[in-house]
């Protein structure tokens, strides 16, 4: 069962609620929730922060790293433990909008529910070549295609969402190498605009020890049939900048860390509407901190970042929510940092879904 499950019906998937939950957790664990207290104090953002760098990886990453620009995540629509399952679905017509406005989109893919649950993880043929086609369709219009491989529970040790099928603990982590095999070998000819995401958000099971483990097997699986495709390694515990530091990345010059942001968090995820707004100076500082240790965390290692989910919900207030935009996008293009919005159509729209249209704070925020 859920731990919030009788939250469902009022707002919303337990899924995100869960995810939110659980990196709220993480937060604490690694000390990364600052406390108000009387150190507490504004700060201006410097003139000129510093960049991120490419001193790690080869040159084709590197353009890869800065093209990826201004994006958009798919999220809510493969997400889903079924296509639909949570009200959107991938429309011919949102592709048209990201591929006219964006450079880049984020497509956040649950495909550990569309496989065998035996160790060899047969991916089903037809939800394959759905992805495929979308994933085609966005390289077509010019797309960067970010291939994340999104909400496989047991790999991270929470609870199964509603309609996402169990797995023998004991084949997990083969099955998850085996969906990699096909998934590496069927993309295998597709453009170098197509870059793979092993595995969103690791947290809770996934330990930085295991995690990094893990992500130097899935690199030298990848590298079997791509041996030059960039690949975005994600961070331990949810992506938290307190934990940039147990990162260790596959020894590859292919590679991207990919960062995410949710601080200030009681703003970005009122699933129940909080009345917190944003920015104060206190919390563009907590916003611009973040940034900043990204971008260091890349100087120091050679590896480039991408800035993979930021966002806010709906239940916050339309005008905060432009503002926290703004200054997420602005810093992180500022720092040279490709961004993807979370996200397109569902609870933390640009562009939501019953409008079918821009929600147009936000989409000046990211794109003017
Ligand atoms: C993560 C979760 C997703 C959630 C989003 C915002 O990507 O996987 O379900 O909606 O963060 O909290």
């Amino acid at each position: 069962m859920y731990k919030f499950a009788w939250m469902k019906p009022a707002f919303g998937r337990a899924a995100g609620l869960f995810g939110a939950w659980a990196r709220l957790g993480m937060a604490v664990m690694v000390g990364a929730v600052a406390l108000p207290g009387p150190q507490a104090h504004a700060q201006t953002e410097p003139e000129a922060p510093q960049r991120i760098s490419c001193a790690a990886v080869s040159a084709a990453t590197c353009t890869v790293a800065k093209s990826l620009k201004r994006g958009v995540n798919f999220g809510g629509m493969l997400e889903a433990p079924k296509e639909g399952q949570w009200g959107a679905t991938v429309m011919p017509a949102y592709m048209d909008v990201a591929g006219a406005h964006f450079q880049t989109v984020r497509l956040p893919v649950r495909w550990s529910n569309h496989a065998a649950v035996t160790e060899d993880g047969l991916i089903d043929e037809v939800f394959a070549r759905r992805v495929d086609f979308i994933v085609d369709t966005l390289l077509m219009k010019g797309l960067y295609v970010i291939l994340d491989f999104h909400h496989h529970t047991q790999m991270v040790g929470s609870k199964l969402h509603t309609g996402e099928y169990a797995v023998e603990e004991r084949l997990l982590e083969k099955r998850f190498l085996n969906m990699w095999r096909q998934i590496e070998g069927r993309y295998r000819y597709r453009s170098p605009k197509l870059i793979f995401e092993i595995l969103n958000e690791p947290y809770g099971k996934q330990t930085p020890a295991r995690w990094n483990a893990l992500a130097a097997k899935v690199v030298s699986i990848i590298r079997v049939h791509n041996p030059q495709r960039t690949v975005i390694v994600g961070v331990p515990y949810i992506g938290l900048s307190a934990a940039y530091d147990e990162l260790v990345m596959p020894n590859d010059p292919h590679l991207i860390m990919g960062a995410h942001s949710y601080d200030p968090f009681d703003f970005t995820h009122q699933w129940v509407p909080n009345a917190v707004t944003c920015c104060s100076p206190d919390q563009r500082a907590q916003m611009v901190a973040n940034l900043d240790k990204m971008a260091a965390w890349s100087v120091r290692t050679g590896y480039p970042v991408h800035l993979g989910e930021f966002g806010a919900i709906e239940n916050a207030p339309l005008d905060a929510r432009a503002a926290y935009a703004r200054i997420m996008r602005d810093g992180a293009e500022a720092r040279g940092m490709g961004w993807a919005y979370w996200d397109f159509v569902t609870t933390f729209a640009v562009y939501p879904k019953a409008a079918n249209n821009w929600l147009e704070p936000i989409r000046a925020a990211l794109l003017d």
